[in-house]
């Protein structure tokens, strides 16, 4: 198991590219399933996560050729329909092959997802959606068992806008018989961007980045040539990143209009933010200000951003209050700060986070992937010996050479095996 080592202190400075993003490229490479032909997909990142759904696909008798960031996908010639435990419980996301899988091939045997580390996350709204478009849903053994001759279009009002229950509805509806209506659907970037490719691939989409998507069914696609957006939760880190240090960064191939909610907050705390149509350049002030946020589906504050600006805030002059309001257990990162002399107070949902001259390094423990981001934003910037971040295979969930990008900034960071 790696660590990653981090001397502080150093302020950021140059220019860094961002990856594709992790939450596009998913339910892009479970869509792959809902055409035969080989589908040609772009700016896939490297990642654990992406390997996972590859693996389980694999599994099913998915067929992948890829280069870098160029990945071809073939489900022609499927044998299994069943995504084991195994895969499943390292990644909750495998639940978005249920979509694709019902609506091709009429069955689909998935994992539950248990619970994670942030919160209870079950996935009851995209079983109820599924059921109303007649599928036939039982729970076995830990497995959802799902089976449907065809999907038929529904009016579903979401209790919560779910990002990959809308994503999965998405899939199952584009070849189901008649109109499906998704209300109170999320509007998160990644669901415009998976919304795109489907529509490349013969679909008939309405709605999508608003809280009413309408989706005509139709009887035939074709392969899909797609390429994902840019992970805009890696911008906002980078963007956090310079302000924290004190630095100059600027982001490339990033999408700064899926960033409003950070920036606004990062301006309120004293940073420089200039955008461009691709890329963001953050300037960071001597002196950050304390700024209060309360995390929300898009287009508020996202949740995924809520430890890295909690960090932020650990050395900021000031009282700030952090409203955690989508996920129910996602502050595991405090006590790891406090380690490094933090002082924040939990109160159910709320920290308040009362800004230190300076942060101290220690040894400290990833609890997942954000959490695992926000220790080394903490350890860029603590004072005394090198900082040591353990169980990092939560970054490397979602963070694409996040190390060496920092390294070219002129961090003093590097991977140890622990
Ligand atoms: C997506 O998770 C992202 N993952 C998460 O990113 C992100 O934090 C989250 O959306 C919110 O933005 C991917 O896209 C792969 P939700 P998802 O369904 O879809 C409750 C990261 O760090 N809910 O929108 O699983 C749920 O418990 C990850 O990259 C139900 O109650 O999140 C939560 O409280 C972490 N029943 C709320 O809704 C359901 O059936 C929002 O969850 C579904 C959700």
């Amino acid at each position: 198991m790696d660590k990653i080592l981090i001397h502080g202190g150093n302020t950021l400075k140059g220019s860094v590219k961002v990856s594709g993003a992790k939450n596009a490229a998913l339910p892009t490479i479970a869509a792959c399933l809902l055409s035969g032909g080989t589908h040609r997909l772009k700016n896939i990142p490297d990642l654990r996560d992406i390997r996972t759904i590859k693996e389980i696909m694999e599994k099913l008798g998915v067929v992948f050729h890829g280069e870098g960031a160029s990945l071809d996908v073939n489900s022609d010639n499927l044998t299994s329909f069943e995504a084991p435990y195994e895969q499943v419980k390292t990644m909750r996301a495998s639940i978005l092959l249920l979509g694709p899988l019902l609506a091709r091939y009429g069955k689909a045997k998935i994992s539950l997802p248990g619970g994670c580390a942030i919160g209870a996350r079950p996935v009851n709204l995209h079983l109820k959606a599924l059921t109303a478009m007649g599928a036939d849903m039982f729970l076995d053994h830990g497995y959802i068992n799902a089976s449907a001759d065809r999907l038929r279009g529904a009016n579903i009002t979401f209790d919560i806008p779910t990002v990959t229950g809308t994503e999965n509805i998405m899939m199952a509806a584009v070849t189901a018989e008649g109109t499906t209506v998704l209300k109170n659907a999320a509007r998160e970037p990644e669901i415009l961007d998976l919304a795109d490719m489907l529509r490349g691939m013969g679909a008939d989409i309405e709605g999508d980045g608003t809280d009413r998507i309408v989706i005509h069914g139709v009887n035939d696609l074709k392969p899909a040539r797609h390429s994902v957006i840019s992970d805009r939760i890696e911008t906002g880190t980078f963007m956090i990143a310079a302000a924290i240090t004190g630095g100059e960064i600027k982001i490339e191939g990033c999408r700064p209009e899926y960033l409003k909610a950070l920036i606004e907050k990062l301006e309120s705390a004293g940073a420089r933010v200039e955008v461009t149509n691709d890329f963001v350049l953050v300037k960071g002030p001597d002196m950050l200000e304390s700024v209060d946020i309360m995390t929300r589906p898009y287009p508020g504050f996202p949740t995924d951003l809520q430890a890295q600006f909690m960090t932020l805030m650990c050395v900021a002059d000031g009282w700030s209050m952090i409203r955690e309001t989508v996920f129910e257990n996602r502050f595991i990162h405090v006590s790891e700060l406090k380690r490094m002399g933090a002082d924040i107070e939990i109160n159910g949902n709320q920290a308040l986070v009362k800004g230190t001259k300076a942060l101290l390094s220690a040894p400290v423990m990833a609890t997942d992937l954000r959490a695992s981001a926000s220790l080394i934003l903490a350890a860029l910037v603590a004072k005394g010996g090198p900082t040591e971040v353990h169980r990092i295979y939560h970054l490397d969930r979602g963070y694409e050479n996040l190390e060496e990008k920092f390294k070219h900034l002129g961090a003093t960071i590097w991977r140890e095996k622990a």
